[in-house]
């Protein structure tokens, strides 16, 4: 029997933090062996933020090293990069003419954009039709993604629905899937672990860093559990094992935090070596890369062939 098809994305827009691993990129390792998996380096959609070529090269560079880190076994995997498949931005096209300026306005990107008075780019306003592109092309059965992520998933799940009544069944209808329990990772002041907030633990953090954050995980003053340090250290151990050790040290914050830094580090440590090894060998990383893209695109240009068809452009 044939694997189900799994497609996921992540962009290139830098360091990932445990929430990251913990919210998505753990997900991707954990289910290659099941699944048919295509992950894709989505740097068309990191163009929206990183308009500066060099900062764009290092960060697909470092995106790849750190999912080979991770543990992505490119035998299992396609790993490709967006920008190399064509077919994503022709299909963008082609999902533009089919949807209406209020269905995207309705999507959470854009309004919390608006509601800062943000001059918004057109990249960022069409950011889920690009994204359902990516999605559809591959007739994934599954897209994991984090919370965030869910309405754009939904959003290609419509585009497909509608592209289907109009020009009659082309697409298969994915599913979200949203790790539960971890669903949101909280960050060292509490709200959701974000780069965007500033309140991260870095995935290859060298241990001095990581130190230095978790010592900066905000505890609420009182007795009892700290809540976020709690929360954090609950990725890296079962409640089983952490209430017994947290009501043992009640209150006693510093220790607790030494514990959880000692246990980040055992984690992270063989990861972060990892990596180092395999920022030695790039043109072997990048030749993985290649070779995903190729593959990539034989499956994506054959459900363009179809598109093209089905809209009545092929004549020949
Ligand atoms: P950031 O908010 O730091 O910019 P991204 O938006 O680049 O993170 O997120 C990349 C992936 O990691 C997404 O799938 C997102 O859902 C997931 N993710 C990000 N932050 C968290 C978090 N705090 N908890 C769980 N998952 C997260
Ligand atoms: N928009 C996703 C993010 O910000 C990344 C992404 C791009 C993606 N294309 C995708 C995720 C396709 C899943 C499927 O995290």
């Amino acid at each position: 029997m044939s694997k189900k098809i799994l497609l996921s994305g992540v962009k290139p827009t830098g360091a990932p933090h445990i929430g990251n691993y913990f919210g998505a990129m753990k997900q991707f390792v954990n289910l290659q062996n099941e699944y048919e998996a295509y992950i894709m380096i989505a740097d068309y959609h990191a163009l929206n933020f990183i308009q500066n070529a060099g900062e764009m090269k290092k960060n697909i560079i470092n995106v790849l090293l750190d999912y080979l880190a991770i543990g992505l076994d490119p035998k299992k995997v396609t790993l490709f990069k967006q920008s190399d498949v064509s077919e994503h931005t022709e299909l963008t096209c082609i999902f533009d003419t089919i949807t209406t300026m209020p269905y995207l306005m309705r999507a959470h990107a854009y309004k919390d954009a608006e509601a800062k008075n943000k001059e918004i780019c057109v990249g960022t306003f069409n950011y889920p039709m690009l994204m359902a592109a990516d999605i559809l092309l591959y007739s994934p059965d599954i897209v994991p993604v984090g919370q965030d992520q869910k309405q754009h998933v939904e959003i290609a799940r419509d585009t497909a629905e509608k592209f289907n009544r109009i020009f009659g069944q082309t697409f298969k209808i994915p599913e979200p899937m949203i790790m539960k329990d971890m669903e949101v990772v909280p960050g060292l002041d509490g709200r959701k672990m974000s780069k965007s907030y500033g309140n991260i633990i870095p995935l290859f953090a060298e241990y001095e860093e990581i130190k230095k954050a978790v010592m900066s995980i905000v505890t609420d003053s009182g007795e009892g559990i700290p809540k976020n340090v709690y929360a954090i250290h609950n990725l890296f151990r079962p409640a089983s094992e952490l209430l017994p050790l947290y009501e043992s040290k009640a209150s006693k914050y510093k220790e607790l935090k030494e514990i959880l830094i000692e246990d980040i580090e055992k984690f992270t440590a063989p990861l972060r070596e990892k990596r180092k090894e395999l920022a030695k060998n790039i043109p072997k990383a990048f030749s993985i890369l290649e070779a995903g893209g190729e593959k990539a695109k034989k499956i994506a240009s054959r459900k363009m062939e179809e598109v093209r068809e089905k809209i009545g452009v092929k004549i020949y």
